[in-house]
């Protein structure tokens, strides 16, 4: 690999001065020559592009055309993947919004059906469209009798996230008429079906594990209010959705239907930039979720808690294993890329636990545990240095925990959360025009050249 020490990166001071900005058809600002890269004597400008809340970007487009470098980003840390309209999120002040609405007004105020409308849309519906939206994925909600006897090929304990996984790709076998990604009247119907059938895919799994019987959907119920039906009800006796958990479950779900471009989200826009239909697109988003260090977190907490609960809750203790580096434990629930604050999910999530405990009169020595947790790493030096704050899977699984859904079915909460958001970016990529399929490059760090040996001589 060359060594070029001549190469520097000179970013002039930006202001926004008057005659030399342009604003794009894509919404952004553009002003020329703002950034310069002088490399091996050759000095290239490299524009900067201003978003809406006044965040900046190099414009990269033209680096490689120019220069023949590409640039090096592991982690994706520095590198803005796409332009989007859907969410912001100010991680230093602790600022998420979807399409401009601030999560603490959304979440006391607005349903997570209208949500997923806002996130999709655009706008918050109007009356008539919210009952358009509401008709549209209503009539959905079933899934084909066929595809439930696929459930009999899982085992007992498997995972129901990769029940969900592969039960969405399946749904594109059925629908093989209708799930062109280019043809709009394709992609309304692929998002209702997604949107409306994926609680009951979810709820049959879990149904599965117990060995009950799977509850058909009532259409005459809240899109929250059916999924608790078809999670809890049994035939044999009556069942009654509890409004307080009916809230609670759709504030959870709000708070996690969006956070612009983390790794499942990016997912769905890589696989869906190769144009494979929505199913397929929305599963491999699943599959990312899975990770313990993305979605699965929640899982990973709520085990985490226990093991401390169970080895008689001594916070330090685990505080301070969490910062030894001989150590794999880390705090789950704790820390996130972009997030250098308080994550402000995190703090509605606190609020809403302690609120849904007392009214439903439980008492969980986890929530305690937790409590205990963060109050010892937002003293410490460790945390506080490197800015790690209870991210949104640190309170949420207790919520899930007095609701009763099991454990290992949390990962599958919050994917049925993050769907209008996977959907609204997908459907955001594929709409503009200007998306190629996405395809990193990378610098080759291998063997260089060499003979092929004959098995013998080797
Ligand atoms: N416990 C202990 N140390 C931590 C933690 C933690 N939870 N998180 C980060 N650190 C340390 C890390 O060891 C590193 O220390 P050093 O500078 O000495 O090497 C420093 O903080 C920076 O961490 P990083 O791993 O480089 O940060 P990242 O941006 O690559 O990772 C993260 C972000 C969320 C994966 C990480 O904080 C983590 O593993 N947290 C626990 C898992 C978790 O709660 N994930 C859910 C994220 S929020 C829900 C979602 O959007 O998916």
């Amino acid at each position: 690999m060359k060594d070029h020490a001549a190469t520097a990166v000179g970013l002039s001071r930006w202001r926004a001065p008057q005659g030399i900005q342009t604003t794009t058809q894509d919404g952004t600002r553009r002003m020329a020559g703002a950034a310069k890269l002088v490399y091996d004597g050759q000095e290239l400008e490299l524009p900067i592009i201003e978003g809406t809340e006044n965040e900046r970007a190099i414009d990269i487009g033209k680096l490689r055309g120019t220069t023949g470098l590409i640039t090096v980003d592991e982690g994706f840390v520095n590198t803005g993947s796409c332009k989007s309209g859907v969410t912001f999120l100010d991680g230093e002040q602790g600022i998420l919004r979807y399409r401009g609405y601030p999560i603490e007004d959304l979440a006391e105020k607005s349903t997570f059906l209208e949500v997923a409308y806002l996130l999709i849309y655009g706008e918050l519906p109007t009356k008539e469209q919210y009952e358009d939206f509401q008709h549209s994925i209503t009539v959905h909600t079933m899934i084909h009798e066929d595809l439930k006897r696929l459930y009999d090929g899982y085992p007992k304990d498997s995972h129901p996230m990769s029940i969900l996984s592969s039960m969405i790709v399946t749904l594109s076998g059925y629908y093989t008429d209708s799930s062109d990604p280019l043809i709009p009247m394709h992609r309304e119907i692929s998002m209702a079906r997604l949107l409306a059938k994926t609680p009951t895919i979810a709820a049959y799994s879990y149904k599965k594990s117990i060995g009950q019987p799977f509850v058909y959907p009532r259409n005459n119920l809240s899109y929250i209010g059916n999924f608790m039906n078809m999670m809890f009800s049994v035939p044999a006796t009556d069942y009654e959705v509890d409004p307080v958990i009916e809230r609670a479950l759709d504030t959870l779900l709000i708070l996690h239907a969006d956070h612009e471009q983390n790794c499942s989200t990016s997912t769905v826009r890589l696989v869906g930039s190769s144009r494979a239909n929505l199913y397929a697109t929305i599963a491999s988003g699943v599959c990312a979720l899975w990770g313990p260090l993305h979605g699965g977190a929640n899982q990973a907490v709520i085990e985490m808690l226990s093991r401390v609960h169970e080895d008689g809750g001594d916070a330090k203790k685990y505080i301070e294993l969490a910062k030894d580096k001989n150590s794999t434990f880390r705090l789950m629930g704790f820390g996130h890329r972009v997030y250098k604050n308080f994550d402000p999910r995190a703090r509605i999530i606190k609020k809403a636990c302690d609120d849904v405990l007392k009214k439903m009169g439980v008492h969980d020595p986890l929530l305690e545990i937790a409590k205990k947790l963060e109050e010892a790493a937002l003293e410490d030096e460790y945390f506080v240095e490197r800015k790690l704050y209870p991210n949104v899977d640190f309170y949420s699984g207790i919520i899930y925990r007095a609701i009763g859904i099991p454990t290992d079915m949390f990962t599958v909460m919050f994917a049925l959360g993050r769907m209008p958001g996977w959907i609204a970016q997908w459907k955001e990529m594929i709409e503009n025009p200007g998306t190629r399929i996405g395809r990193p490059r990378q610098v080759y760090n291998g063997a260089t050249e060499r003979r092929y040996q004959d098995i013998g001589k080797r």
